[in-house]
């Protein structure tokens, strides 16, 4: 009876963790901002897991390493129960696909992030049946990006409204060993 029991038990258990929602948010999060966060934190109200990936993008070069990025993100989203770090080196899809992850989360701040994230959602779709869902950056964050911190940060620019304060004195420390 207890071993019929068991049994029932890790049934359900295997049913629950397959029809697991898992969804990817993917970036090169170089550094991680509050419009990043935001989505994130969205996205995860929305799925069972959310893994935020850290990816290489090969139209830019890097200030922190990937490591040092999964530990800014870590850090920060700490208080998100469902939401796990990774990277990943290789296409996204096929990153989708070894870890059983049916959509992607991108947000979408303007227009003129439009055309080239529907490319690629397109593509995506076509060659691994995997679904892009576009989330609404929140006007506040709209105009924010990872690049626009930098150049501010590099400059001597605060932006302590942008980003959290781990990533904040990252940022510093990283401009004063004269990190571009
Ligand atoms: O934060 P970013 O730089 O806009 O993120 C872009 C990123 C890294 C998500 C994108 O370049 C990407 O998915 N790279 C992995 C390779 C890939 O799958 N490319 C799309 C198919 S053409």
């Amino acid at each position: 009876m207890a071993l019929l029991r068991l049994k029932w038990i890790s049934t359900d258990l295997l049913a629950s963790v397959c029809h697991m929602k898992r969804a990817v948010c993917p970036g090169s999060f170089d550094p991680v901002t509050f419009g990043h966060l935001d989505i994130i934190e969205r996205a995860s109200a929305r799925f069972d897991e959310l893994v935020v990936a850290v990816l290489v993008n090969r139209t830019k070069s890097s200030l922190f390493t990937v490591e040092e990025r999964m530990e800014m993100i870590r850090k920060t989203t700490a208080h998100l129960p469902n939401v796990r770090v990774d990277s990943w080196s290789g296409l996204l899809v096929d990153y989708c696909k070894s870890n059983e992850i049916q959509s992607i989360v991108k947000g979408l701040r303007a227009v003129t992030d439009f055309d080239y994230e529907l490319q690629m959602a397109q593509v995506n779709l076509q060659s691994s049946g995997v679904e892009t869902m576009f989330m609404a950056t929140a006007p506040t964050h709209s105009f924010l990006s990872s690049s626009l911190v930098k150049e501010l940060a590099h400059y001597g620019g605060n932006v302590s409204s942008m980003v959290p304060e781990i990533v904040n004195t990252a940022l510093k420390s990283r401009v004063q060993e004269g990190g571009k």
